[in-house]
């Protein structure tokens, strides 16, 4: 029911700063951010990412003031991303079973800093893979699923015992979150909450990522086999409801921005904790537009992190976390 013009002016509720404010239907907040941090091996290291401006690699002994920064800023939660040495990278992954990896190393820095932030961290073999990929490859280059998932629990498990308390697969094979929270349940890891990369897509949004944990050199072929096409919605809602189904506890939808219609529906349909992935291809893409003058960059950010609240998000992944708690505190 409502009125017509000229009985209804909608401009009414947006003459003034105080009654745009008492209206808005969203708003963010600090909280709402969970802030990707990339490691490196070494020491007393900050390593500038090219391909995202503004982002670095901490060494393990710098990356505790790093979360203590988000903290501090309203930020709970960080999730970390190592960039493992080449010489650690192999075929079957081996590092990433490892209890004293980098990434391992890495959480036990961060709960020592900063005891009371949120550590979510990636559990997919990317980063410890020769040839870039998720998982294990067969002789075509085609990633196996089964075998995989055997080594992923196993991953997830070591990520848990050094203290991560979300440990979120993005790795896209079929079954694995419920393989993960039964080697958890088994392990006495409970507590340790499961984020799962549901709908996640072949992006080509992921390119600066890929340099960011080295891995984007390497990489053999694409992802399409395993991570979903960007063509298709309905499929999402099947991802999604797979991973509830076998113990996620939350959600997330990747990439960000190109997807928003994705993330609406999966809330709307599934009420479960929803997140966004505004990935590093985005990031990149709203810097380099600011630099280039096609528009304000703290206006940029804010108006593209209030679009996943709008969408329903619970919550937003981005590099542009600590700039924009800043920027909304003022
Ligand atoms: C690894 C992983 C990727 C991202 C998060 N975890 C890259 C990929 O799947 O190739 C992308 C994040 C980003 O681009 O910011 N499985």
């Amino acid at each position: 029911m409502t009125a017509a013009f000229p009985a209804l002016r909608l401009r009414r509720g947006r003459s003034a700063p105080w009654i745009r404010s008492m209206l808005a239907e969203h708003r963010l907040h600090p909280s709402d951010f969970i802030l990707p941090l990339f490691i490196c091996d070494g020491d007393r290291c900050e390593e500038p990412i090219a391909a995202l401006p503004g982002v670095s690699r901490w060494t393990v002994d710098r990356i505790g003031a790093q979360a203590r920064q988000a903290w501090q800023a309203g930020i709970p939660c960080v999730a970390l991303f190592p960039n493992t040495p080449a010489y650690l990278r192999s075929e079957r992954a081996e590092e990433a079973l490892n209890p004293d990896n980098l990434i391992c190393r890495a959480v036990k820095a961060v709960k020592d800093a900063c005891p009371d932030i949120g550590v979510l961290t990636d559990v997919a073999l990317d980063p410890y893979t020769a040839h870039g990929h998720d998982g294990l490859i067969d002789e075509r280059g085609c990633v196996l699923n089964d075998d995989t998932t055997a080594i992923l629990v196993q991953q997830a498990l070591v990520q848990a015992q050094a203290g991560a308390d979300i440990v979120a697969p993005s790795d896209m094979m079929d079954g694995r979150v419920g393989a993960i929270r039964a080697g958890l349940e088994a392990a006495g890891q409970c507590d340790t909450a499961i984020m799962a990369y549901a709908a996640k897509y072949a992006s080509a949004f992921y390119g600066p990522f890929r340099d960011a944990v080295g891995s984007g050199g390497r990489l053999k072929g694409d992802k399409r086999g395993y991570q979903m096409d960007p063509a298709n919605a309905a499929e999402a809602m099947r991802e999604v409801a797979m991973d509830i189904a076998e113990g996620a506890d939350m959600v997330m939808v990747k990439p960000g921005m190109p997807y928003l219609d994705v993330l609406a529906a999966v809330r709307k349909r599934f009420e479960v904790p929803t997140f966004a992935y505004q990935v590093s291809g985005e990031y990149a893409m709203i810097e380099h537009a600011a630099a280039a003058g096609a528009g304000d960059r703290d206006a940029l950010i804010l108006e593209t992190l209030l679009a996943f609240k709008r969408a329903g998000a619970t919550g937003i992944l981005t590099y542009h976390a600590l700039d924009a708690a800043r920027l909304i505190a003022g």
